[in-house]
């Protein structure tokens, strides 16, 4: 048994504005219809994805996808279906996915879902339940409709190929969805959760919703820099990035002034505008006297994953004449790439003097800056 997947991309979108059909219109980096087609192409269980363009439509950049066929739509939504499913190469039992072009907001998990819900149902479709309260407007005028039978229904829609080409290839009609055309059958009809990122455009004004329930406004990578200074003080080491390296002195802090791991928190709290270090550990808290500063990095990385983001990579440098970082360096990557679970290729530290010059130059304390790169957590 195959799946197959038929994306109807051949209406005219004339609820919206301007001249392009809003499936060829742009929502982030590609055009609407690009976002399930990538979505159905790269999903495991589906074989063949059938994309029904208009026939003007020259679809050269796509056509010679692996798995994929192109074909003409019709006048009417229903007749772009029929089209589809004639130039599938399917068996009876095969299940077809049925997807609107016009709802980019398709999730791997829910083409599984449907799949699996053909095992008990005949056909399976996204659905949400109606929220608003819904009223009839008559002669008599407003009349209550009890909403809580009733579910708003998405795309895509899975059906068994036999059944579903059999329905509509017995008529002309328009339905109003593919599942309209199984109505008269008794069919039985498995609704799983729907999502409102799965909603149609429609509307010129979805497109700005939908941005935003997909959240392709935003960029893809968040940048923020750090920088810390610890003075000198009598002791016998200094802990920078979690390392401890003898030294015949020690930097003053409340916490334990690890002078790397403080710039690269600050730099995490900057990428997720989220203020700095003093903000979220006060040095007046007697809590964070002589603290580990691997708290502090643990504490930043956990705000960033709450907020849908991961450190990619940072670069920090040390700045100071002494102690020699050079030596360290290693066992320093190697603590900061454990505690941030990333592989040692993301974890860059580098040191340098200022040539004697300034307060790291009088050897009064040790500075040390840091970038960190976050990109977004993958669903
Ligand atoms: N569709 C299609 N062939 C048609 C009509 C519609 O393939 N003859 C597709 C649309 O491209 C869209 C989906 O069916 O992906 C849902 O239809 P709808 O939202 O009604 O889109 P349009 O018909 O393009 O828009 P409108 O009704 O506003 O003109
Ligand atoms: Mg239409």
């Amino acid at each position: 048994m195959k799946v197959h997947a038929i994306i109807v991309a051949a209406g005219k979108g004339t609820r919206v504005s301007g001249s392009t059909p809003k499936q060829f219109r742009t929502l982030g980096q590609r055009q609407v219809f690009e976002w399930s087609l990538n979505v159905l192409h790269t999903h495991p269980e589906v074989d063949t994805i059938c994309l029904v363009m208009p026939s003007s439509e020259a679809a050269t950049h796509i056509a010679d996808r692996e798995k994929l066929i192109i074909t003409a739509g019709g006048h009417t939504r229903s007749q772009s279906v029929r089209n589809g499913l004639e130039s599938l190469d399917a068996q009876e039992d095969d299940i077809v996915l049925i997807h609107d072009a016009a709802r980019p907001g398709l999730a791997p998990a829910l083409i599984s879902a449907l799949i699996s819900s053909l095992e008990t149902a005949d056909a399976a479709a996204p659905a949400l339940p109606v929220t608003d309260a819904l009223k009839r407007r008559s002669d008599a005028g407003l009349e209550n409709v009890d909403r809580h039978e009733l579910f708003r229904i998405q795309t895509p829609q899975a059906f068994r190929f036999g059944q579903i080409s059999a329905a509509l290839s017995n008529t002309t009609d328009d339905f109003v969805d593919d599942l309209a055309a199984i109505e008269s059958l008794g069919a039985k009809v498995a609704l799983i959760d729907g999502d409102r990122t799965l909603d149609k455009i429609t509307y010129e004004k979805d497109f700005d919703i939908m941005t935003q329930l997909l959240d392709v406004g935003s960029s893809p990578v968040r940048v923020g820099t750090g920088f810390d200074v610890h003075g000198f003080e009598p002791g016998d080491h200094v802990t920078i990035c979690g390392t401890k390296i003898p030294h015949d002195q020690a930097l003053a802090g409340h916490s334990d002034a690890d002078v790397g791991w403080h710039a690269l928190t600050d730099a995490i709290f900057g990428a997720l505008a989220l203020g700095d270090l003093g903000d979220h550990f006060p040095p007046s808290d007697p809590k964070w006297k002589d603290a580990d500063s691997g708290i502090f990095l643990s504490h930043a990385l956990s705000l960033a994953a709450n907020a849908g983001w991961q450190l990619d990579s940072c670069d920090i440098t040390i700045i100071c004449e002494a102690p020699k970082v050079k030596p360290h360096r290693q066992a320093m990557r190697e603590a900061t790439a454990t505690l941030a679970q990333l592989p040692l290729d993301r974890i860059s530290i580098k040191a340098t003097t200022t040539e004697g010059l300034g307060f790291t130059g009088r050897k009064e304390g040790i500075a040390a800056q840091a970038i960190a790169t976050l990109c977004r957590k993958p669903a």
